[in-house]
């Protein structure tokens, strides 16, 4: 088949183009947005270099590619993370909202008729002690990215009844993993920890985050690649849940690296209030139609990320 993946470059588009590319033509396109070291995206476009690889450095509110026909477009590109500063906030809406109905647009003219694309757990409110349900949780997103995902949904909601399309929207809980993003919290212990660097641990570390390995997510991904481009698939609009099921304390991950990089963090202590208090993936729908089964726990995941930092000097 040949696939249309947008943020390419990025984190989860790398690993996801690396495993498609194995059996599918790949037309990735990345604008190298600077929202983090753009020589960690440049370096993982390296590795993906292949004759059934067509890359092309372009913003999805621009796409100009050559008249081929596409079975899927999967759309990763987005402004990530809860926490911008306040001068590139307007960034979710123009890359996560604008970008993304541009995107829409851009499949249609082109008669692509399969879309996936990123959601988070962000669009959630964590107002309840529960698990997060696709069905029955309340989405109130807490902050401004959460919102641009949410309007993702309802875009994609709009779109799949007004054409002859197929869509799903995946709520992505926390990816972690090699290649990852310098911008997560795991991340930027890990550097810190390594540099000898303070860190800033908000609201003394009790907020839980369901980390979802990046193997993980990326089998879910494929699953939902194959659920959608099925001869016999009927569906209109979905959304999953990708999680790991197994929220971790941020002061516990702390804690997790510092083991397995025998060192004791310096810790400074702030308060934020536009993050969610937990998020936990309640995966049943996942595990019943895509037959999702993330198997990572945290110490092995995290112990293949820091021998991912120490073997690239990702410091
Ligand atoms: N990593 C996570 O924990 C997580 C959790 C929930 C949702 N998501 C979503 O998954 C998707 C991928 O996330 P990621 O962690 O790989 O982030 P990432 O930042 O590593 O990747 C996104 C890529 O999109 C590119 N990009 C940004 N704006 C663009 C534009 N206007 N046009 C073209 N490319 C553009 C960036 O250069 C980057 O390479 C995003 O939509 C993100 O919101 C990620």
């Amino acid at each position: 088949m040949r696939i249309l993946i947008t943020g390419a470059s990025g984190f989860i588009g790398f690993h996801l183009i690396n495993k498609l590319l194995k059996n599918h033509e790949v037309y990735g396109i990345d604008s190298y947005s600077n929202n983090y070291d753009i020589s960690l995206k440049k370096e993982r476009y390296q590795k993906t270099v292949k004759d059934n690889y067509f890359f092309f450095e372009q913003n999805i509110r621009n796409i100009k590619l050559p008249n081929v026909k596409f079975d899927l477009a999967i759309n990763l590109a987005a402004q990530p993370g809860v926490r911008v500063d306040k001068s590139k906030e307007y960034l979710y809406r123009e890359t996560n909202e604008e970008g993304f109905i541009k995107f829409c647009n851009f499949c249609i003219e082109r008669n692509i008729k399969k879309i996936i694309y990123a959601s988070s757990s962000s669009v959630y409110s964590d107002d309840g002690e529960e698990k997060f349900k696709e069905s029955h949780t309340l989405l109130r997103p807490k902050s401004l990215y959460g919102k641009s995902k949410l309007e993702n949904e309802k875009y994609a909601s709009y779109l799949a009844y007004k054409e002859d399309i197929s869509i799903i929207g995946l709520r992505f809980f926390s990816v972690y993993g090699p290649f990852g993003r310098p911008d997560m919290a795991y991340y930027s212990f890990a550097r810190s920890l390594m540099n000898n660097e303070k860190i800033i641990l908000n609201n003394y570390g009790t907020m839980a985050r369901d980390m979802t390995y990046i193997d993980d997510i990326i089998s879910g991904v494929i699953s939902s690649f194959k659920l959608i481009t099925e001869e016999k698939t009927k569906f209109k609009n979905e959304i999953f849940n990708l999680g790991n099921d197994s929220p971790v304390m941020v002061v516990d991950l702390l804690k997790e690296i510092e083991k397995q990089l025998s060192l004791k963090a310096a810790v400074i202590h702030a308060h934020t209030n536009n993050e969610s208090k937990y998020t936990h993936a309640d995966i049943t729908k996942a595990k019943k139609i895509l037959g999702y089964k993330p198997e990572t726990s945290i110490d092995i995941g995290m112990k293949k990320f820091l021998e991912w930092c120490k073997k690239y000097e990702r410091k």
